[in-house]
């Protein structure tokens, strides 16, 4: 049925139209509605003027377009722009009110918006006249032609029904060629009636009417009422309105709908079939519509995008394993919806946020640091290890290796690349202690001392997330302020600070240890340094490599004993990481992998990176020190999230979030994950 409609309002176009959706805007209020349109409309001007080309706008009355008119009113004096090439076209006006009746769209316009337009040029202000009730209402090329149409007329000055019919159409059809003649028009301005309305095109009127005379129906004139005192007979009964082919020639359409009455036909106008019964569905054919709604209108529209529901699952919720099921509309978590486009039985499995590794130095044979610009394949990877966000990680590089690799990851890759979710960058070094430097190139460590300011040392770092940095490094502290400020999580790595000088750091900014035990000086029971501070203190996260070489399972339980809601697993992994043993390189420092899946400096027994990935941290945390499913999720979930101060979108699945779901087996094997919302194929 749906699409009979749809194919009887195709035939009824003469465009070959498929069709599109809407872009849908929704705004906190008819203000924001007014101040987003007329922004628009402003930024239009301007371009054309640069161009030195006209605007030309479709203009609409009632009650809505009022705060875009007030909005551009303040933009063009503001901004002191020139309309001295603007020309407006109206959609309609009522026929049998004078331009000077107070509810004529003459008047309507005048009030709201042109006479607070300077510069705007009375010939460029197009309006349908409707006026023909007197020969003296005619021009004289009006009453030649009348004359040569009506040649027994009766000439008394006042036209007969039928006259005025004839005169009023001639002028639609005129109107029409005028809008073709200085259009196209390059954003129509809509409202829509409760009926589904737009101009005066009523439900019922073809898709391929041009301007032309209609009778309104009951409906509109009752809700137009309001403006003539509630008095229903005062309501014109014909107005001249543009037609829906008209509107649908417009460039870019606004249909703009504020108020809890038009939600009803919001919601219609989105989802049902299209056809001349809802004339507002006609914009659903055009590839430039958008719709402005304030929430009370948008109130009772379907939500956008696919619904999907997972069930019958054990969902990791409020720190433990609840029945339940998951709803995400559009890539996000939602409350429970009334019905799912799609269902997904997870068959008793548990339904997990995916996760987030906040140290990783590449993998499947790229290294970040030498090949910044294919982040991106390894992040289209990372979703068969339940890895769904990432910060990826540089080893200690060159100073003008920096400046290439933070212009690698614009805002545009960090929001759509296709596989796990590229956060920000983490730094971990140069501004390390050579003492611990471990698999890092120790002549490239610095201090800020005998260079420069942070940001004039590693470049632009609108995209840093994380810098690893050893506090007592010359400068250190100084930069760590900085950091801070600029919202860069600071952490404490690769050093030998004393208890004193880390605590100092924290206090200074630092909030998070690098891989605890790995990179710093032992626990020595006279000298507590980094790791009894985290032990002891447990208000710092810290991360650990827990892949059994890194870190002796019992040391690792001993840390989670004292310190277990700091814990956070990172994977650390290197280029060798989802390929077999062999030579790789970390930075530019050669590295072998062992069947054992150790990684060390080549020739050597330091351990370079890991091979590691992040769900078999999951795995060896649980095992290793014992705890509850829920408790080794989130150390790789909420805890890594909370470090970014994302929690409230990644690493949880509680409303509002990302839907970056993973599916996982009693065993913490990854059978599934979805990245917001849509399944990633493992093979
Ligand atoms: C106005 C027009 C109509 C109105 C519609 C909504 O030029 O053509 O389509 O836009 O009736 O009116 P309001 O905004 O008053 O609810």
């Amino acid at each position: 049925m749906r699409l009979l409609f749809f194919f009887l309002a195709l035939s009824l176009l003469p465009l070959t139209a498929h069709e599109c959706n809407p872009k849908i805007h929704i705004c906190s209020s008819s203000d924001e509605v007014g101040e987003v349109c007329a922004r628009e409309i402003a930024a239009l001007i301007q371009r054309n003027q640069r161009e030195g080309k006209p605007t030309v706008l479709g203009l609409a009355t009632g009650s809505t377009p009022v705060p875009v008119y007030r909005a551009l009113q303040k933009i063009v004096k503001e901004e002191n722009l020139d309309l001295s090439q603007l020309i407006t076209f109206n959609l309609d006006e009522y026929v049998g009110l004078s331009p000077e009746h107070p509810e004529s769209y003459h008047a309507f316009m005048e009030e709201h918006l042109f006479s607070h337009l300077p510069g705007i040029k009375k010939e460029n202000i197009y309006i349908p006249n409707t006026l023909a009730a007197k020969e003296k209402d005619l021009s004289r090329e009006e009453i030649r032609q009348l004359n040569a149409a009506f040649p027994n007329r009766k000439k008394r000055g006042i036209l007969s029904e039928e006259e005025k019919i004839w005169i009023l159409n001639k002028r639609a059809q005129e109107y029409e060629t005028l809008i073709a003649k200085l259009g196209p028009i390059q954003i129509q301005i809509l409202g829509i009636g409760t009926n589904g309305h737009i101009g005066f095109a009523e439900p019922g009127s073809s898709f391929a009417q041009g301007t032309s005379l209609v009778e309104l129906t009951e409906n509109t004139r009752k809700d137009n009422a309001r403006f003539f005192g509630n008095d229903l007979l005062a309501v014109p009964e014909y107005a001249m309105t543009m037609g829906i082919k008209t509107i649908l020639q417009a460039e870019r359409i606004f249909l703009l709908a504020t108020g809890e009455h038009k939600a009803r036909i919001i919601k219609a106008m989105l989802d049902e079939p299209i056809s001349n019964h809802i004339p507002a569905t006609a914009l659903r054919l055009h590839p430039r519509a958008e719709v402005y709604l304030d929430e009370k209108a948008a109130s009772k529209m379907r939500p956008q995008g696919k619904i999907t529901r997972f069930f019958n699952g054990r969902v990791v919720k409020n720190h433990k394993l609840e029945e339940g099921e998951i709803w995400v509309v559009d890539g996000k978590i939602t409350p429970p919806q009334t019905i799912a486009d799609e269902e997904i039985d997870v068959k008793g499995e548990i339904i997990a946020p995916g996760y987030i590794d906040l140290q990783i130095n590449g993998g499947f044979g790229v290294d970040f640091s030498l090949e910044p610009e294919r982040i991106e394949e390894v992040a289209a990877h990372l979703p068969k290890y339940g890895v769904t966000s990432f910060v990826p990680t540089i080893v200690s590089s060159h100073q003008n290796q920096y400046k290439k690799i933070l212009s690698s990851l614009t805002p545009k890759v960090m929001t759509t690349n296709r596989g796990a979710h590229i956060l920000g960058m983490h730094l971990e070094g140069p501004i390390l202690n050579p003492k611990r430097c471990g698999a890092h190139d120790s002549s490239l460590f610095c201090s800020l001392e005998d260079c420069c300011s942070p940001n004039e040392f590693y470049g632009n770092l609108t995209g840093v997330k994380i810098i690893t940095l050893a506090p007592e490094v010359e400068g250190a502290y100084e930069a760590i302020e900085h950091l801070r400020d600029l919202g860069i999580v600071v952490a404490v790595g690769h050093s030998t600070a004393s208890l004193q000088e880390f605590e100092e750091a924290t206090e200074k900014g630092v909030c998070l240890v690098t891989h605890l035990f790995n990179g710093m000086d032992p626990l020595h029971h006279r000298n507590p340094g980094i790791i009894g501070a985290v032990l002891s203190n447990r208000n710092l996260p810290y991360s650990v490599i827990a892949d059994g070489h890194h870190i002796h399972p019992k040391i690792l339980k001993l840390a989670w004993h004292a310190h277990p809601e700091g814990m956070i697993l990172i994977s650390d992994a290197n280029a060798a990481c989802g390929l077999t043993p062999g030579e790789y390189l970390l930075g530019m420092k050669e590295i072998e992998v062992n069947e054992h899946k150790r990684a060390v400096l080549k020739g050597t027994n330091v351990l370079a990176g890991s091979v590691l990935s992040l769900d078999e941290a999951v795995r060896n945390l649980r095992r290793f020190v014992d705890c509850s499913i829920v408790q080794a999720i989130e150390a790789a979930t909420l805890k890594p999230a909370q470090v970014l101060g994302i929690e409230k979108i990644k690493g949880t699945l509680e409303e509002g979030a990302d839907a970056d779901i993973i599916i996982l087996n009693d065993h913490l094997i990854v059978q599934e994950c979805y990245l917001r919302g849509e399944p990633i194929n493992f093979n």
